[in-house]
């Protein structure tokens, strides 16, 4: 351990499944995070860290628990040899964050070596990595010029071609002309999203909590603006969600009036069997972690020796589509979940280490 990490305190928690997970906390700057490494069988784990003001020291750790373990899912499907991690920092960012409590986590994060890359995630803005990166150089999505830059429009165009797959599987044509889609949440993601949709002919119903969102998405695409309270359960073709989490669960499955679902919210299931309850309904899920897997991989291509290759990128970021419908096809012969289907996927390319990272990451910053 180095001198800037002697007011640091390091609590290592044994996690079955787990790599290393570590609470740590710093008693001159307040910080208090845990970072878990959930699996470096590929390569180094990337995953974002977020800044929220959990009720609990449980609260937080299942969060990152569940969130680094999807960053490997991730990453292993998409075949560019990094492993998955995350990190939480209790508080609230509005007023706890300040610029030693950020380089103190960096300092924290430095502490691997590298097995761990952070980046950021909700609560943690563009600005706030460089001062994360004031304590460790293991940081992707820093704004500089051999990075891709915010990476929500690889997101949205990977979510694009998710919901074209999804239209092949259900109509036998991936066009999205005349299809009724509905999005939820018009942030960086469902904007863009909205955008592309419209240039390729679909006709867009949307909700934002943000009114003006709506309004601004509904005027340069002809969009109808639904209730946020009723657009998981609007008459569509394909749903799209792009605001938060957990948003199928018992209850609101049972109101589902579309025949496929494909988004880029993370996690949108609140539980694993709820990818089978969708597929019980007849409705078509594409995995969010495929469908929403353009951000990571835009990052994480700003890792490859000869910078950021827009090009490349954009190739890894199209056999998205054929990762969706290897998924559908799995799992109509298989006769299985989508989501297991995706899972069973992931867990068979890390157990073979297919696609592991052959050399070292390189920072370009
Ligand atoms: P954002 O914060 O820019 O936008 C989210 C939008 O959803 C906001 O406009 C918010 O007002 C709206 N919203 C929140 N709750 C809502 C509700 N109940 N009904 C309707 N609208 C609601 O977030 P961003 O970056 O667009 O991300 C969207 C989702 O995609 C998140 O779940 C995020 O984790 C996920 N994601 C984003 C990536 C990216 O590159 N930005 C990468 C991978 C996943």
């Amino acid at each position: 351990m180095n001198r800037s990490t002697l007011t640091q305190q390091f609590r290592e928690i044994k996690i079955p499944g787990y790599e290393k997970v570590v609470e740590v906390k710093d008693a001159s700057s307040g910080l208090h995070a845990i970072i878990s490494i959930h699996s470096t069988l590929l390569g180094p784990a990337i995953g974002g860290t977020r800044m929220y003001n959990y009720r609990g020291f449980e609260d937080g750790l299942n969060d990152v628990l569940r969130l680094s373990k999807g960053m490997s899912i991730k990453y292993a499907i998409t075949g560019q040899g990094f492993g998955g991690g995350k990190a939480v920092i209790f508080g609230d960012p509005k007023k706890h964050k300040t610029p030693a409590l950020l380089e103190a986590f960096g300092r924290a994060v430095d502490t691997f070596k590298g097995k761990y890359i952070t980046a950021e995630d909700s609560g943690i803005t563009p600005d706030d990595l460089f001062d994360i990166r004031k304590g460790t150089r293991y940081i992707i999505g820093l704004r500089h010029e051999n990075c891709s830059g915010d990476g929500s429009s690889f997101t949205a165009w990977g979510t694009f071609l998710s919901i074209q797959a999804t239209c092949k599987q259900i109509f036998g044509s991936p066009s999205v002309k005349n299809k009724v889609i509905a999005i939820q949440g018009l942030g960086a993601v469902g904007e863009p999203l909205a955008e592309m949709l419209y240039w390729h002919g679909a006709v867009l119903k949307v909700a934002d909590l943000d009114e003006s969102k709506a309004k601004k998405v509904a005027q340069k695409t002809g969009a109808t603006i639904e209730d946020p309270a009723d657009i998981l359960r609007t008459k569509c073709d394909i749903l799209a969600p792009c605001a938060m989490g957990a948003v199928f669960n018992d209850e609101t499955i049972l109101t589902l009036n579309c025949k496929g679902i494909a988004g880029a919210a993370n996690n949108m299931l609140a539980d694993d069997y709820h990818g089978q309850m969708i597929q019980n309904l007849g409705i078509w899920y594409a995995p969010d972690f495929i469908a929403n897997a353009g951000g990571g991989i835009s990052a994480a291509a700003g890792l490859e020796k000869d910078n950021f290759d827009p090009i490349k990128t954009r190739e890894l970021i199209d056999e998205i589509y054929g990762r969706i419908e290897q998924v559908y096809q799995m799992a109509k012969s298989k006769n299985m979940s989508t989501v297991k289907a995706a899972l069973t996927i992931a867990e068979y390319k890390m157990k073979n280490k297919i696609g592991v990272r052959s050399r070292p990451p390189v920072y370009h910053h």
